[in-house]
């Protein structure tokens, strides 16, 4: 139910900031501001600091900020209706409804409401079916076989479900349960034959109760107890309105204080993993229950930290298949760690076989940060061919383009490099470059949504002496990486792209030294008759020609873009159309060549002697042809 503007206006007037911080942490008066340890990060020295004149908090550590209800919302990982419901319990305000509700939100919140409270109901049945006389030698037997005790029982709220069709729909109607709730909660399913007659969904297992944040129950997961194999090992509650599986992570009502407290979030696949790591004494644990990572999955991990430890089973496989959702917790500014247990075993049994105390030792000291984690499962891979270890290269650069911290980047740097046996200038050079692209892609998103942002940013940039040469160094790394990539591939029948290119490019010297020198290596090597691929440039000396390459090879996707926003040349599909886009490269770079010359004879024109002019002017107009005419032909090549 939408709370009124009223009542969220009255707990803004009335939750003042210095009261409700100082319910957390206590407060110190430092100047105008109150300062602390800040409760959202793990520091020694006070950098939290609440102004009570602007009725704000702000973290100098973490960069955590807002005004009390966000407070509220932070620290107890709540959304903005509940955050308003606590403070309005601390204020005695009365809560209102938002008194233009349709009718159509009044009923979706009541059925809402009904939903909690029918699955409260199951809860409690499933909970107290494992003290009946089946419950007890069939649910409560398998619990403590799996040496589950009382305590974490009850902690988790795990039951037993009657081995009967319908037990728990006669007891939910005796308690006046409507059929059409218990079907919307998924605790009932309507018969195929009869759609007036219903059955119970959960029957003969172990349950698994699902809490939301302020852990009301709002799913289910029941396993099955026997080994018949025609029967799934889990069944869950469907979606309903109130279990969005993709927003849920199993356990996250009994983790979010620890995680806090930890600053650090363990993820594991199952319900039975976060059990079991709770026994061994770590609380800090959510399961994705077995399906792929979302969004908001993340979203929610990181209202409480960020810090994620990835626990995997010992199968191959597997992680490789689970990369996907480690990348997702990188770009969502997580920083993510991982431990592999052994072949075959899973963090439950593993943590049972080990014990409590080696078990938190084995985490300790088996947890290894991503980067050296995907290198290390590339390492076989990436020994045997050095084109895939350029892949890898640029894989792991990007993931670790993705960590705030440039401390900890750098040390990534040097390990990686060492891991990949590369130079770490290589590896660093990369990394700068893609970077820089985010700061770049970051600056402008922040400016399009800063209103006050003057608008002269948004303007093309002015060609400046800078971006001309820019541009000419483009123009030459482009040629040189179709060069080294297709070198050997046919322009026409009998015709390379080398021959087309050096032909083309002739009367051309390349202004970049380092591209000068490529292609001097290049042409070398041909007259040789060796291949000058990029195998041959990585066996060089010269490690500035090494990086070149490699980087030429490495950011290909980054290049196309840039070309296609920058200079308006079209790479996609180059493989199909390689001498269009290799003539239109000639042309742009030769383009390039003209205009400086046009500048350089303009600044003489105008400083020029009167003896000087006229040969001058026909040179100007001799290059100005020359442009038009190169214009005409990119025109052409382009609009085909
Ligand atoms: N899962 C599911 N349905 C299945 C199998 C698995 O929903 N048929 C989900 C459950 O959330 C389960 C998780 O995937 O917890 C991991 O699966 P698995 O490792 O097979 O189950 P565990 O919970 O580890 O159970 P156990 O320890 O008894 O094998
Ligand atoms: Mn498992």
């Amino acid at each position: 139910m939408a709370i009124s503007r009223s009542t969220t206006d009255k707990v803004r007037e009335r939750a003042d900031i210095e009261e409700v911080v100082n319910d957390y942490v206590p407060l110190k008066k430092k100047g105008q501001n109150l300062m602390a340890c800040c409760p959202f990060h793990n520091e020694k020295t006070p950098s939290f600091s609440v102004s009570p004149s602007k009725q704000i908090y702000k973290c100098f550590g973490c960069g955590k900020a807002g005004d009390s209800i966000q407070f509220v919302m932070d620290i107890e990982g709540v959304g903005f209706n509940e955050a308003i419901k606590q403070l309005a319990k601390k204020y005695g305000i009365e809560i209102e409804e938002e008194h233009n509700a349709t009718p159509e939100d009044v009923e979706a919140y009541n059925e809402k409401e009904s939903l909690y409270i029918a699955l409260g109901f199951a809860r409690d049945l499933f909970v107290q079916n494992l003290r009946e006389d089946e419950g007890q030698s069939i649910g409560l037997s398998y619990f403590k076989e799996r040496g589950f005790h009382e305590a974490i029982i009850e902690k988790f709220d795990l039951g037993y479900a009657m081995d009967s069709w319908d037990h728990l729909h006669q007891k939910a109607k005796t308690a006046g349960f409507e059929d059409d709730i218990l079907l919307k909660a998924g605790l009932i399913l309507q018969k195929e034959s009869d759609q007036s007659r219903f059955y119970d969904r959960f029957r003969g297992r172990v349950i698994f109760t699902i809490h939301n944040l302020g852990g009301k129950p709002i799913a289910f997961g029941a396993r099955k107890l026997g080994n018949d194999k025609n029967s799934p090992k889990y069944i869950n509650s469907p979606e309903t309105a109130v279990y969005h599986k993709s927003d849920v992570l199993y356990g996250m009502f009994q983790a979010k204080k620890s995680i806090r407290n930890e600053d650090n979030c363990f993820l594991v696949e199952g319900y039975t993993d976060v059990i079991s790591l709770h026994l061994s004494g770590i609380e800090n644990v959510v399961a994705s229950s077995g399906t792929s990572l979302t969004e908001n999955q993340i979203k929610l991990i990181k209202r409480f930290t960020d810090h994620v430890t990835v626990l995997f089973d010992g199968d191959e496989a597997g992680i490789k298949a689970s990369l996907r959702g480690i990348d997702m917790l990188l770009e969502g500014g997580l920083n993510v760690r991982a431990v592999v247990f052994p072949q075959g075993e899973d963090p439950d049994s593993f943590s049972r076989k080990l014990g409590s105390v080696a078990f938190k030792e084995y985490l300790k000291v088996q947890a290894k940060d991503f980067i050296a984690f995907k290198i290390g499962l590339f390492a076989d891979e990436v020994a045997l061919d050095p084109i895939k270890r350029a892949e890898v290269i640029r894989q792991v650069v990007q993931s670790m383009s993705k960590i705030p911290d440039p401390i900890i980047r750098s040390v990534y740097v040097k390990e990686s490099a060492k891991l990949l046996e590369m130079e770490e200038e290589i590896i660093q050079a990369e990394l700068n470059k893609m970077l820089l692209k985010i700061t770049k892609d970051h600056q402008f998103k922040a400016n399009l949504q800063n209103k006050e942002t003057v608008i002269e940013d948004f303007l093309p940039e002015k060609k400046t002496e800078a971006s001309l040469k820019e541009t000419q160094i483009a123009h030459e790394r482009e040629m040189l990486r179709l060069l080294v990539s297709y070198g050997f591939e046919k322009v026409s029948e009998g015709l390379r792209v080398c021959d087309y290119l050096l032909q083309e490019m002739e009367d051309l010297h390349f202004e970049t030294p380092v591209y000068q020198r490529i292609l001097v290596q290049y042409k070398g090597a041909l007259a040789k008759d060796v291949l000058p691929d990029p195998e041959y440039f990585l066996k060089q000396e010269d490690q500035e020609i090494k990086r070149e390459v490699i980087s030429m090879i490495t950011s290909k996707h980054e290049m196309s873009d840039n070309w296609e926003k920058k200079f308006q040349i079209y790479t996609h599909r180059e493989t199909d159309d390689l001498s269009k886009t290799l003539y239109a490269g000639i042309l742009r770079l030769k383009r390039r060549v003209l205009k400086k010359m046009l500048d350089e004879t303009i600044q003489k024109l105008k400083v020029a002697e009167n003896k000087d002019v006229v040969e001058l002017q026909q040179v100007y107009l001799e290059l100005k042809n020359f442009q038009i005419a190169i214009d005409k032909q990119l025109g052409t090549v382009i609009s085909q």
